[in-house]
């Protein structure tokens, strides 16, 4: 941590720190953070088949949209200047299997969504989540045999599932399993593929945490689960925790790294900074989206100011962007 600023200022009344709050033109210019479209992945889902946007009932304002759909809302993403897309995918039932196979055929819904997508938008980054939990059927981020997620093996089908996702043309591969050591195996089995300028995001610091629960609801992954994921994801308890997973996956060869949840976790996101000086992002996740907007419709929160100052406050810990659900929403805010 740094040692923090020297405060030689003279006392009250000389010194008087309303005075730079007295304006709106000079709170503009003394402001130390600020919040543009370039700050935001947006977080998306997709499904199969064609048609209307299905919304997601405990997250509103979001939706499942089909391949063609989705690449509309992405071409209104891009016009709003927000430089990539984040992909989920909801998978039906009968995709899903104990060993997540749909997870690494070639031509699965985000792979499909992946060339879609680039072939109308190339110059928008796709960011792909590895793991297996949409393609599993006990819903965990691994392999499971006999009530365990299994480590190593994981890792090999989490690099197939990298390795499809990149030749797809997926820019960065974004790990959001926590198995031990899956961040080095898949890079080097990028690079042996000739994919070294595919990019890894790693998920370093992901707690398990209750704000995932409508995700889950929105991937159809919630009612498949069975038990959790804490003998894997961390625990919210642990911090010093955080900075080993961060520099065991910098180690390993992340080009940039998140912690997850988002608001929640300031102190991981400002410590993680702190510590490495490398890329930091956070993930503003479902549960965080989700309590914002049933504030605002029961007119507890007002919704646009509290979206702007959630996202702000990744910029103030040290966040170079952040993933959420609102970043269309927050882009058209901030244009107004
Ligand atoms: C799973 C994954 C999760 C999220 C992103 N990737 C859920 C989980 O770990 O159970 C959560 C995102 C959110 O809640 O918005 N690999």
């Amino acid at each position: 941590m740094s040692n923090g600023p020297v405060f030689p200022n003279a006392a009250y009344p000389a010194t008087r720190l309303r005075r730079n709050r007295s304006d709106a033109w000079l709170r503009r210019l003394v402001a130390e953070n600020s919040l543009t479209s370039s700050d935001f992945i947006w977080t998306v889902f997709v499904r199969e088949g064609e048609g209307a946007a299905v919304p997601i009932d405990s997250m509103p304002g979001v939706f499942r949209h089909s391949v063609e759909g989705l690449v509309e809302s992405a071409k209104e993403a891009r016009d709003l200047g927000i430089p990539a897309l984040a992909l989920f995918p909801f998978v039906e039932a009968d995709k899903k299997d104990p060993e997540g196979s749909e997870a690494i055929n070639p031509e699965n819904l985000i792979c499909r969504a992946v060339r879609r997508l680039k072939e109308e938008l190339p110059d928008m980054g796709l960011v792909c989540d590895v793991a297996l939990d949409p393609y599993n059927s006990d819903g965990h981020d691994g392999l499971v045999s006999g009530g365990r997620i299994l480590n190593d093996e994981t890792n090999d089908v989490l690099c197939r599932q990298a390795l499809v996702q990149a030749a797809a043309g997926c820019d960065v591969i974004a790990p959001s399993d926590m198995m031990d050591g899956r961040i080095g195996v898949i890079r080097s089995a990028l690079d042996t593929a000739g994919f070294q300028d595919v990019k890894i995001m790693s998920y370093a610091a992901k707690y398990a945490s209750a704000f995932y629960g409508p995700f889950r609801d929105a991937i159809g992954s919630g009612g498949f689960l069975k038990g959790d994921k804490k003998t894997y994801q961390m625990d919210p308890a642990n911090s010093d925790e955080a900075l080993r997973e961060v520099a065991l996956d910098l180690a390993e060869g992340a080009d940039m790294v998140m912690v997850k949840p988002g608001m929640p976790y300031l102190d991981i996101i400002r410590r993680v900074k702190e510590t490495f000086a490398v890329p930091t992002f956070a993930y503003q996740v479902s549960g965080e989206y989700a309590m914002m907007k049933a504030a605002a419709q029961n007119g507890w929160l007002d919704n646009d100011r509290a979206v702007l100052e959630s996202l702000l406050a990744f910029k103030r810990a040290g966040c170079s962007g952040v993933l959420t659900y609102a970043a269309v929403e927050a882009a058209k805010l901030l244009r107004a």
